[in-house]
């Protein structure tokens, strides 16, 4: 019965076959521990030199790493594998030798290790974070899904910008200038006054010349936009769709968690409703600890850690000062200086995975904010028919896949967390 490691436990006491490859091995003058990996997952193979023919024992102590193989083996329940089950040998099939893989069981250094991502890809522990990224990916799907949103694709190439014009990615349309999309809110707002409730997962851009471990140049966006819906209301889908995808991963991912040795009682605390305070009150917070940062000024990494840890759920900071925010952002009606938006700053030192706000629907502020901000009209015309023509409150938010995914993972960097990064220095693999 040809079957896969992750079906295996399907077939206990029985003899299967299974296409693999050879991700390590241990091995005597009896006996040949086999460690295989077939995609699926990882499973020991144990061949016995007294159990089986010469040419199969002798195949298995001369396998490489990386070799690809036929295995056929009987099926066991073993308590110890991680998996649950273990594969005793009967025979191999070599498929093709690899010689001298690259990266061997020893630790390589962070360049060498990107420089061969196309190959680190396979390792365990980078085979568990695309799992729980691909998990994230399903339960965003199931989440919006089941709460009525329509899914819509904004555009990748776009005549506008959505958050500011310094980090554009610029190319040619043809004769006229484009450029590669960093969110596709605009368009968003337009296909909510169309379908109501909607939401986009797609690639976006940024000429960031930040190298920090929170920032890629292409990264993954999810951008629900909901129409009729405060920032009040927005805030409870946010903490309820990121509470979904974090016990989502808990219950699905529970392998790919214990590869990644991951401290999962910090993750279980993380249900709605999530702790809010405002940026007035954030600020405080962080004079009182000592950081030298005045009202009106961004917060960097530090002080997002240093907020974050004063909670143990995700935290959100909103009313931001109007002017280090994006135009569209509607002003608070009690407050001209501060806006109705919200970040939502993950635990344990992960930043921002979500920033978010209500929408300024007022035709005339809107036009006044494309002054402020030198816009042209002309690009974001379309944009401001939207207040034109039946005008509704409306909000929206955008999370980062990636750093959604380093968070869960706890991983070091957001680099691990999408299969090909593209960082400041590296287009290549
Ligand atoms: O806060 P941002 O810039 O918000 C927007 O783009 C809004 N237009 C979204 C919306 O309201 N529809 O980005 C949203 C999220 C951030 O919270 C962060 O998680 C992620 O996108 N992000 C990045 N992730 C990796 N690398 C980068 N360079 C990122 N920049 C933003
Ligand atoms: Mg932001």
């Amino acid at each position: 019965m040809k079957t896969t490691i992750a079906e295996i436990g399907n077939y206990v006491g029985q003899t299967v076959v299974i296409g693999a490859w050879l991700a390590n091995k241990r091995s005597s003058g009896k006996i040949a521990f086999l460690q295989l990996r077939d995609g699926t997952g990882f499973i020991q193979g144990v061949a016995v030199k007294a159990e089986v023919e010469e040419h199969v024992f002798r195949l298995a102590k001369e396998l490489t790493q990386e070799s690809s193989l036929y295995v056929t083996g009987v099926v066991r329940e073993d308590e110890r594998a991680p998996s649950g089950f273990e594969l005793t040998v009967q025979s191999l099939e070599l498929i093709h030798e690899a010689k001298d893989y690259p990266i061997t069981p020893k630790e390589h250094g962070t360049e060498f290790l990107m420089d061969h991502r196309h190959l680190w890809l396979r390792s365990k522990r980078q085979h568990a974070i695309m799992k729980i990224r691909n998990e994230i990916i399903r339960a965003t799907y199931a989440f919006f899904n089941e709460n009525g949103f329509t899914k819509v694709d904004p555009p990748i190439l776009t005549g506008s910008s959505a958050e500011g014009t310094t980090n554009l990615f610029h190319t040619k349309y043809f004769d006229e200038d484009a450029y590669l999309s960093q969110s596709g809110q605009l368009y968003m707002e337009a296909a909510a006054m169309a379908l109501g409730k909607v939401f986009s997962f797609g690639p976006t851009f940024r000429a960031e010349k930040s190298k920090t471990r929170r920032h890629l140049i292409e990264f993954w966006m999810i951008e629900p936009e909901m129409a009729f819906m405060d920032h009040e209301d927005s805030l409870k889908v946010q903490e309820s769709y990121v509470s979904y995808l974090v016990q989502s991963v808990l219950s699905n991912c529970k392998l790919e968690l214990a590869a990644l040795q991951r401290d999962t009682t910090k993750l279980e605390n993380v249900v709605a409703p999530f702790p809010r305070i405002t940026y007035d009150e954030a600020i405080e917070l962080l004079q009182e600890d000592g950081h030298e940062i005045q009202w009106g000024e961004d917060f960097g990494a530090p002080h997002e850690t240093a907020i974050a840890e004063k909670f143990d759920k995700p935290v959100f900071i909103t009313h931001y000062p109007a002017e280090i925010k994006a135009f569209y952002m509607k002003p608070d009606p009690n407050r001209n200086d501060v806006v109705l938006c919200a970040d939502l700053i993950a635990p344990e030192g992960y930043g921002e995975i979500i920033g978010g706000s209500q929408r300024i629907d007022d035709e005339a502020l809107l036009k006044q904010r494309y002054e402020e901000h030198h816009l042209s009209e002309e690009a974001y015309r379309w944009y401001l028919d939207l207040r034109k023509y039946g005008s509704v409150p409306h909000s929206g938010f955008g999370l980062g896949l990636e750093r959604t995914v380093g968070w869960i993972c706890g991983t070091e960097h957001v680099r691990e967390t999408i299969p090909f990064p593209r960082l400041l220095n590296r287009l290549y693999p």
